[in-house]
C-alpha cells in the first residue's frame, strides 16, 4: 500500500463543482476525487484566469490541525516573496488579485509575506481590502531582526501595510541565535495582535538555532525550506518541532523554481497516478505534503493557474515512506 491517507470529497463541494462545469450529474453522486479534478482542470482551461472567481466551489481540500489549537489549516497556501513585489496600482495588482482569488475559491487561506517582501506586505493589504476575503485568510507576515527587540513597532507597520488590526500568525524571520527570546512576540499574542507565533529560517546554518528555539520555546508554528531535493529539514529540524507540537509551513516547496528545470520537458511517471498527481507541481508538494511533520506548504506564484493547480496537492492521496523514497529516487535520475 504506497497511500498515506486520502482527502474527503465533501459532497456539496463536489455538487457545486458539478453545477459550476454545468456536468449533468445527479444530486447526490459523490465524484471519485480523479473526475473532480478533470472537471477543474476543464473549468481551469475554459475559463483561464477567471477560475480565480470567488463563486468556484471546488472539492474539499485536505486540512491539519494547528498542533497547539487543534485549528484545522489547508495544506496549500501561498508565499508572496517574489511574486507579490509588483507596483501598487490595481493594474500592476491585478495578477496577484487573482491568484488570492484562486487561493480561496479553492479551499486555501494561508498568505505568507514579510516586511522584507518589497511591495509585498502592501500589496496583499490591497488585496484583501478589495475583495472583502480577509476573514477567509489565515495571515502570515513576519518581524525582521532589526525588529525583534521592537516586535509591536514592526507589527504596527505591518498592521498599516495589511490595512489589518490583527493577524494570525507572526514569526521571527531568520533566526540565527539559538537564545532567541520569543517573549516580545508572545506578548503581543496575549495583546490579541497575533494568533499565533512563529520563527522561520531557510538557511541550513541555522537549523540548529531553530532547532533550541523549538525544543526550548514551543513556538506555534516553524516555517522552514523543505523540498523533494531539499531534505536536510528532516534530519532534526521537522522531528524537533512534531515532538514540541510546533506547526510546519513549508517555504521553497519548488527550491524556488528549481525542481521545475530539473523536470522540464520530462514526463510524470506512470505511477504519479498512485497518489493522484496531474502535474509536477502536485508531485513537488505531494512529497512534503506525505511528511506528517508538515503542516502546510506555501508555494509562491503570481499566476492563478498555478495557483489552482497548486491547490490540487490538497486533493486524494498521499505518499507514505516507501513512496516517498521513490520519488526521491525518481527526481535524482532526472539530473
Ligand atoms: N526565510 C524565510 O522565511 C523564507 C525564505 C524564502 C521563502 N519563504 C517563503 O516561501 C515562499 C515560496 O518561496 P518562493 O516563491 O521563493 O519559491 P518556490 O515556491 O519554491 O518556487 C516558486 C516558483 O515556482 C513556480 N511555480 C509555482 N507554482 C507552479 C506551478 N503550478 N507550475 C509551474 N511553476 C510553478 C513559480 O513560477 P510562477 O510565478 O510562474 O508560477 C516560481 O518560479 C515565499 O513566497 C515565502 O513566503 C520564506
Amino acid at each position: 500500500m504506497s497511500i498515506a491517507d486520502a482527502a474527503p470529497l465533501s459532497r456539496r463541494g463536489a455538487l457545486a463543482l458539478c453545477a459550476g462545469a454545468g456536468a449533468g450529474v445527479l444530486a447526490g453522486l459523490v465524484m471519485p476525487i480523479r473526475a473532480v479534478q478533470a472537471a477543474q482542470a476543464a473549468q481551469a482551461d475554459r475559463r483561464g484566469a477567471a477560475v480565480a472567481s470567488t463563486a468556484t466551489a471546488s472539492a474539499a481540500i485536505r486540512t491539519r490541525p494547528i498542533p497547539h489549537s487543534g485549528e484545522q489549516l489547508p495544506v496549500v497556501g501561498v508565499g508572496t516573496a517574489i511574486q507579490f513585489d509588483v507596483g501598487t496600482t490595481a493594474r500592476e495588482e491585478s495578477g496577484c488579485r487573482d491568484v488570492v482569488r484562486a487561493l480561496v475559491a479553492h479551499g486555501g487561506s494561508i498568505i505568507d509575506t514579510a516586511p522584507s517582501y518589497g511591495a509585498a506586505e502592501s500589496v496583499v493589504g490591497d488585496i484583501l481590502s478589495a475583495t472583502g476575503l480577509r476573514p477567509r485568510v489565515f495571515l502570515a507576515t513576519k518581524l525582521e531582526r532589526d525588529g525583534f527587540d521592537a516586535p509591536a513597532a514592526g507589527l504596527r507597520s505591518s498592521l498599516q501595510r495589511l490595512r489589518a488590526d490583527k493577524v494570525d500568525l507572526l514569526q521571527l524571520h531568520n533566526v540565527s541565535d539559538p537564545s532567541q527570546d520569543l517573549g516580545g512576540i508572545r506578548a503581543l499574542k496575549a495583546q490579541g495582535l497575533c494568533r499565533y507565533t512563529g520563527i522561520t529560517t531557510t538557511f541550513r546554518g541555522a537549523y540548529d538555532a531553530a532547532e533550541a528555539i523549538i525544543r526550548r520555546d514551543r513556538p506555534d508554528f516553524l516555517e522552514v525550506d523543505y523540498a523533494l531535493d531539499n531534505r536536510d529539514a528532516e534530519e532534526r529540524v521537522l522531528p524537533a518541532a512534531a515532538e514540541a507540537g510546533t506547526a510546519v509551513l513549508v517555504a521553497l516547496p519548488f527550491g524556488r523554481g528549481r525542481l521545475f528545470r530539473l523536470a522540464l520537458g520530462k514526463a510524470l511517471p506512470p505511477w504519479a497516478d498512485e497518489i493522484d498527481c496531474r502535474s509536477w507541481a502536485q508531485f513537488f508538494l505531494k512529497y512534503v505534503l506525505g511528511n506528517p511533520a508538515v503542516t502546510a506548504a506555501i508555494p509562491g506564484t503570481d499566476k492563478a493557474v498555478h495557483m489552482v493547480d497548486d491547490t490540487g496537492a490538497g486533493l486524494g492521496r498521499l505518499p507514505d515512506a516507501p513512496m516517498r523514497a521513490r520519488m526521491v529516487r525518481y527526481v535524482q535520475s532526472l539530473g
